[in-house]
């Protein structure tokens, strides 16, 4: 199958009206989303929901996020849910996070790997509510990446990895956060973080502290997908805590022959640009290591390195969602 390259820059409407037919047609397009790529399909619909998981080659027990246009579509998908949701969707909606609620039996099966809940999330990139509004159906789309591999933000990214596998890529330029949504369980009486992204716990109890204390907002990586090896580069990269460490084993590793990369921000890599093979910048703010991760880790290549050391990076806001990302990207952590 050829992948259609569909460049929204180029002719707006005429993206949008093609992927919009394809996948009203079941088959499956890449979409642009603010947090990364998404590997859409029609969520009700069996077929095009199970090509989802052979083209990625993702396990069947790891279910799905639904992507709506607006919040008016939402009960048609969910039961009734708790009080505090309201106020979080209207505050952090359209945007990166996703709301786990218990679901009707509406959807295809395969989306929610079985599960009573499902994860629902509005986007607020302007090329994927375009077309979310003009196919009016609920998109099921994971990271429109192999499964193990980094997750895209460019649709360069998508084309690297399942270009022949689908029929469409739209895009819409690189993914201005650059992780994936905050996933958040609001099934129970406080909402429970699933996985971390550009939305924070601390974000989220400032605005739901009216009946509940930040405290009660925990932080517990369970959704099914996060027991999988994620994020992996070509080559194997350790992570450790500080720039001496980082030297330290650069130098033990050089001593052995190999190539070595480093992976740190703007302020490290000026230090230690002369003590190793390559490095890879991250960036100046946390904001920008999020927006650099996965292109990096892409990025790192068997020709140039034979492994890369990273260094921890600041966890105020969104590096906190960074650092796990990089600790199941690490082969090894403070090796
Ligand atoms: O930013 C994002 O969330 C991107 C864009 C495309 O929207 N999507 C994304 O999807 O990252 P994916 O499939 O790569 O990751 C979805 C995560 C997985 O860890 C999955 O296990 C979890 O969300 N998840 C989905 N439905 C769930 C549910 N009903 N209960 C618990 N976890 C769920
Ligand atoms: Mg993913």
């Amino acid at each position: 199958m050829e992948t259609k390259l569909l460049s929204y820059a180029n002719d707006k409407e005429k993206a949008i009206e093609i992927a919009s037919k394809l996948l009203k047609e079941g088959k499956l397009v890449a979409i642009p989303t603010e947090t990364v790529y998404g590997l859409g399909a029609d969520a009700r619909n069996e077929q095009a929901v199970k090509q989802i998981f052979q083209a990625k080659g993702r396990p069947s027990d790891n279910p799905l996020i639904v992507h709506l246009a607006s919040k008016s579509q939402l009960m048609d998908y969910v039961l009734p849910y708790p009080a505090y949701v309201d106020q979080l969707i209207d505050t952090f909606s359209p945007g990166p996070i996703t709301f786990v609620l218990k679901c009707k039996k509406i959807l295809a099966r395969a989306v929610t790997a079985g599960l009573d809940t499902v994860g629902i999330r509005f986007p607020s990139h302007p090329v994927a509510h375009a077309l979310l509004s003009k196919v009016n159906m609920p998109v099921a789309a994971p990271s429109a990446n192999l499964s193990g591999k980094p997750s895209p933000t460019r649709a360069s990214h998508v084309m690297e990895d399942l270009s022949g596998k689908i029929a469409a890529v739209l895009d819409g330029g690189p993914s201005d956060v650059g992780l994936e949504s905050t996933v958040i369980d609001c099934t129970g009486e406080n909402p429970v973080i699933l996985r971390q992204g550009k939305i924070t716990a601390a974000d989220i109890g400032q605005i739901i502290a009216v009946n509940k204390s930040p405290q009660d907002i925990t932080e517990q990586p369970k959704s099914p997908g996060v027991k999988y090896k994620h994020y992996e580069p070509e080559v194997p990269l350790y992570l450790v805590e500080n720039e001496s460490k980082l030297i330290t084993l650069a130098q033990r590793e050089q001593a052995k022959g190999n190539r070595v990369g480093a992976l740190v921000n703007m302020e490290v890599a000026k230090s230690i640009k002369q003590q190793v093979n390559k490095v890879y910048i991250l960036g100046d703010s946390e904001a920008v290591y999020a927006h650099e991760l996965y292109g990096k880790l892409r990025a790192m290549k068997k020709e140039d390195v034979d492994l890369v050391i990273a260094m921890n990076v600041t966890n105020q806001t969104i590096g906190r969602a960074v650092m796990d990302r990089l600790k199941r990207a690490a082969t090894k952590i403070d090796a």
